[in-house]
């Protein structure tokens, strides 16, 4: 398998900032939840150089004060508000089920805090603007936690998509005209009783869960809405359990894409050009002990192994705090007609929309226009 050094033949959309020599202060991130991501991005947030974490919320204090002991963070805190409201906290992580997303999101803006708020950005596509509009205007800076976004593989695919040769040696070539996206994003998941992603009221259901990551691929690709959405799901217990959709995007490509809780493991996509396409079968996190991996097939038959290894959260986190110095040293940067945290912001606003489309066509059997 050939290792493709991306940086050596893409430019990444934003170099995510090195922070390692840094002498500022780090960024203090407070959690608000203590789930099974929490888990995950804690270790994360404290091993991303520049970026502390000094308090964990949960709603009952016996368990905030276990999960500060057993992942040692200084402040167990009993309550969401007193997070937001605490001196030691400069960004809020929010690892709530979706429906809570939008509520403390807006309330940690209006507390003066940067906010990392975890995938989905909300339920609905108004609950996402008003969201976006209160860091607007409090002047704080807001990141979904969609990690594969910040991947350095990432930017490849985009360039490559963009019309970037794709590095062979001697042969190097190109994927030609975009025409055609699939992805496909599931894992097979008996749920606990009471697990959010079974609950309605909770934004739970494997659109707003696993879509988020299918239609994103979607979107990244595209970067544009599709103009057309038609999309089926079967139901279990009031939620969404598997959904295909089919999509229209601009300049004549064409999408479709699978998410489910039904069936086994996927986090796949295929992006097909004229000339050539690329396969990748780990985008939204490498498998376990693997590198990224993915595959450029030729019309020829030939197929180019490729891998790249970064820690996509390290680059997330890492990204987030570089926008949070940035304004500090300069703050004309907010009033930027093209900062470099647009693209990512579009990409997750526009992403709603696209689960909010398919949503609306599920439900009314017809097709969606945008
Ligand atoms: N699990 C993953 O692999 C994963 C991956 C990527 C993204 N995400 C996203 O991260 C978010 C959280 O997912 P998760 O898997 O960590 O969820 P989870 O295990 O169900 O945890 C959610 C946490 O939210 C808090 N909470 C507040 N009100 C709640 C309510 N009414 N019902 C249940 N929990 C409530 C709870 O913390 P306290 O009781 O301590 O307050 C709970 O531990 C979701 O938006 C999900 O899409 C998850």
């Amino acid at each position: 398998m050939t290792s493709v050094p991306s940086h050596a033949t893409t430019e990444p959309l934003q170099a995510a900032p090195t922070l390692t020599e840094d002498d500022r202060q780090p960024i203090r991130f407070g959690i608000l939840g203590t789930g099974r991501i929490t888990r995950r991005l804690v270790a994360d947030l404290q091993s991303t150089p520049g970026a502390s974490v000094t308090a964990i919320a949960s709603r009952t204090s016996e368990r905030a004060r276990w999960y500060a002991d057993s992942y040692g963070i200084a402040q167990a805190v009993s309550g969401y508000a007193d997070l937001i409201a605490r001196d030691d906290v400069d960004a809020v992580y929010v690892a709530l089920p979706p429906s809570l997303h939008a509520e403390w999101m807006v309330a940690s803006a209006a507390a003066g805090k940067h906010v990392l708020c975890e995938k989905p950005l909300a339920t609905t596509v108004p609950a996402t603007q008003a969201m976006a509009d209160a860091c607007t205007q409090a002047r704080v800076h807001w990141l979904d936690a969609t990690a594969w976004l910040h991947h350095d593989r990432t930017d490849m695919f985009r360039q490559w998509v963009k019309g970037a040769t794709v590095p062979q040696g001697e042969a190097d070539f190109r994927l030609g005209a975009l025409r055609h996206v699939s992805s496909a994003v599931s894992f097979f998941n008996p749920f606990q009783s009471g697990d959010h992603r079974q609950d309605a009221s909770l934004g739970g259901g494997c659109l707003l869960d696993l879509g988020w990551y299918a239609a994103g691929i979607l979107r990244l690709a595209n970067e544009a809405l599709p103009l057309t959405v038609n999309a089926q799901a079967v139901m279990r217990g009031g939620v969404p359990y598997r959904v295909t959709a089919m999509m229209n995007f601009p300049r004549d490509v064409s999408a479709t894409m699978s998410c489910a809780f039904d069936t086994s493991t996927r986090k796949w996509f295929e992006i097909a050009g004229e000339e050539a396409s690329i396969v990748c079968d780990d985008f939204t996190r490498p498998w376990p002990d693997k590198p990224a991996r993915g595959w450029v097939h030729e019309a020829s038959g030939k197929v180019h192994p490729f891998s790249c290894e970064c820690h996509q959260e390290h680059n997330m986190i890492s990204r987030l705090i570089g926008w949070i110095h940035a304004t500090r040293d300069d703050e004309q940067l907010w009033d930027s007609p093209s900062p470099p945290w647009a693209e990512y912001h579009r990409q997750a606003l526009e992403t709603q929309r696209m689960l909010e489309a398919m949503e609306t066509s599920m439900t009314t059997g017809q097709t969606v226009t945008l």
